[in-house]
């Protein structure tokens, strides 16, 4: 599904930034700018700007940014494709749906209905909690302490006592048994037909980032098995890729999420404050939950409940978090059960001291492992050592196995050279040779660290942006062709294109992007600025190395990939590296 190019330009810039954010943010004009507080971080003054040049906005605080495109998919979380349509939408601009085929069509269709039937249902449940025939339910959620503002804010509700009260409801709204039964609401049976799934409960709707409801829990009020009910897997319910609470957890922006087990306990954490805390569900945490959660946080504080469950729960998910590079602490509750349990009992203050002394999870790890061995056993003390040996070598980094070797002997009251030996022997006895092991996991994707080269590449690009002027300068000095990273050789080709035009227009840039993660690198390049640098003699140097280190590389890449038989790349090689020994000694002013 594609839409051309000059279609989407035409609705980027049909619809001004300035406005469209105005919508979402409250803006006040400074200068050529428009200044706010951040959507998407918390902060108390304004350093969210906007600017109606460069039809960009851009956070000096926590570094989003982009175009009008970019802004509702990070707002709303929409695709690239669903913030065009709004903006189309918005400008009254008619996008030709042509290449969806008939079967995406019907999918589309068949789950907004869904979503559509989901939110019946959820402000029917709601308005049965606050009726009369709701009290037991409204009751039971009173007994466990949750505010009406609280009911109102997670929208929880009740399922009547009738088998099919809420089918008749929707059945008066004229959705066809079929689509009925596509919500998982529904189910039918040869013998009685169409009933409902939830009777009698108390009801959790599970709502997606967007705050759309996706799903239900239901749960018995007191005693009763089971003890909760879930919504099957829809058209738009995949419990792999939701995680509840997520939809207010993400606009927190705090350093860390909470990542709990169930329903009431995230309910009972945002009340009490904690409004980053998020759960999966009923469904086993996943390496998919991990990918999700990554896209907000870098940090999970694990609320797992305190026994055997919880304990062996928190050990599977952290390697997931780790695999992602989230770093991961784990909060212990005890003498609780959970936290819903503990902030009854302790109150917030004291939930937050917790937070605060949430263990490292290699330590918790250790902890745990030390249990399956008796200290006592000078056999089994060894072979707990043993294990902990070789847990130690999956940091790859000699200075931070030397410092949790230094850590685990103090806590285990072990020699740290004695430690220390017996790493380095298991790492001989698994692997043949002293190399420490890589780490286990299959969705590590470590991020290429930004090295020199790429940082140059990037910042050049910004500078011309920024210094249009430069461009006649540098032009015959740097080309796209010099970019060896392909992704800045795109966004170069775009802007000397641009800027041979005399048509800078970075906004149409971000919006040749359709990934996001693309979209907010080019925005963050873009908005990027030479502010650290103080002085012009620090620009100008700056610059300066920038360019020769660019073009050093260029060569550097070019020699590496050229062709022996290749006579002409040769003979142009050799002479850029002389125009390189020329342009050591090159000063380009910044004027
Ligand atoms: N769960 C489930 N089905 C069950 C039991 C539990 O789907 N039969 C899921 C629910 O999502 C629940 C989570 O696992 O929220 C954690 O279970 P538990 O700790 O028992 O539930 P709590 O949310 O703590 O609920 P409560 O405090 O009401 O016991
Ligand atoms: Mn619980």
């Amino acid at each position: 599904m594609h839409y051309p190019e000059e279609l989407i330009e035409e609705i980027r810039v049909s619809n001004n930034i300035v406005d469209v954010i105005s919508g979402y943010v409250k803006l006040k004009r400074k200068g050529n700018s428009y200044f706010g507080l951040c959507p998407f971080h918390n902060e108390k003054s304004p350093s969210f700007s906007v600017s109606p040049q460069k039809q960009m906005y851009y956070c000096f605080g926590c570094h989003a940014g982009g175009n009008v495109i970019t802004f509702l998919m990070e707002y709303e979380h929409f695709t690239f494709l669903e913030a065009l349509q709004e903006l189309a939408g918005r400008s009254g601009i008619k996008l030709p749906n042509p290449e969806y085929s008939k079967e995406e069509r019907i999918k589309a269709d068949k789950k907004s209905a869904v979503l559509e039937i989901n939110k019946l249902a959820a402000n029917y449940f709601y308005s049965m909690l606050k009726s009369d025939s709701g009290k037991v339910g409204f009751e039971y959620l009173k007994k466990r302490q949750l505010t009406d503002e609280t009911i109102r804010h997670f929208g929880l509700g009740y399922s009547l006592q009738y088998r099919d009260d809420l089918y008749r409801y929707l059945k008066q709204k004229g959705y066809a048994d079929e689509l009925l039964k596509e919500s998982g609401l529904i189910s039918y049976n040869e013998k009685y037909g169409a009933s409902d799934k939830f009777w009698n409960r108390v009801i959790f709707p599970i709502m997606n980032v967007n705050s759309k409801v996706i799903g239900f829990g239901g749960r018995v009020m007191g005693e009763g098995e089971p003890k909760y009910l879930n919504s099957p897997e829809t058209i738009c319910f995949d419990k792999s890729r939701n995680l509840y609470g997520l939809n207010f957890a993400r606009t927190t922006r705090k350093q860390y999420m909470l990542l709990c087990e169930g329903y009431m306990d995230v309910i009972s954490m945002h009340q009490a404050g904690f409004t980053n805390a998020v759960a999966s569900l009923g469904t086993a945490f996943t390496e998919r939950h991990a990918a999700l959660l990554k896209r907000y946080t870098r940090e999970i504080i694990l609320v797992y409940d305190s026994d055997d469950a919880g304990t062996n729960a928190a050990l599977r998910a952290i390697p997931m978090l780790r695999g992602v590079d989230i770093s991961v602490r784990v909060l212990r509750m005890e003498p609780y059960k959970d936290p819903d349990e503990f902030i009854k009992n302790l109150g917030a203050d004291e939930f937050q001291k917790r937070i605060d002394d949430a263990k490292n999870s290699f330590l918790f790890e250790i902890e745990m492992l030390q249990k399956q061995y008796s200290m006592d056993d000078p056999e089994s003390k060894t072979r707990f050592f043993r294990e902990a040996a070789i847990k130690l070598l999956d940091f790859r980094e000699e200075l931070e196995r030397e410092n949790y070797i230094q850590k685990l002997a103090s806590i285990y009251k072990i020699e740290p050279a004695q430690l220390k030996s017996l790493v380095k022997s298991v790492s001989i006895t698994l692997s043949g040779s002293p190399a420490p092991r890589q780490p286990k996991s299959t969705v590590q994707k470590k991020e290429k660290e930004e090295s020199g080269i790429i940082l140059s590449q990037k910042l050049f690009l910004t500078w011309l942006i920024e210094q249009p002027s430069l461009y006649n300068k540098v032009k015959s000095l740097i080309t796209p062709k010099d970019f060896t990273e392909d992704f800045f050789r795109r966004v170069a080709e775009m802007l000397y294109e641009q800027l041979d035009d005399n048509k800078l227009n970075p906004a149409a840039i971000i919006s040749c992007f359709t990934d996001e993660e693309e979209q907010r690198k080019v925005a963050g390049m873009f908005n990027a600025s030479l502010g650290q640098i103080e002085t012009n003699d620090e620009k100008e140097k700056a610059l300066n190395d920038t360019i020769y280190r660019l073009k050093e590389n260029s060569i550097k890449y070019a020699s590496e990939h050229l062709d022996s038989t290749d006579l002409k790349g040769l003979q142009e090689l050799v002479k850029e590296r002389k125009n390189l020994q020329s342009l050591k000694q090159m000063h380009i002013f910044i004027d």
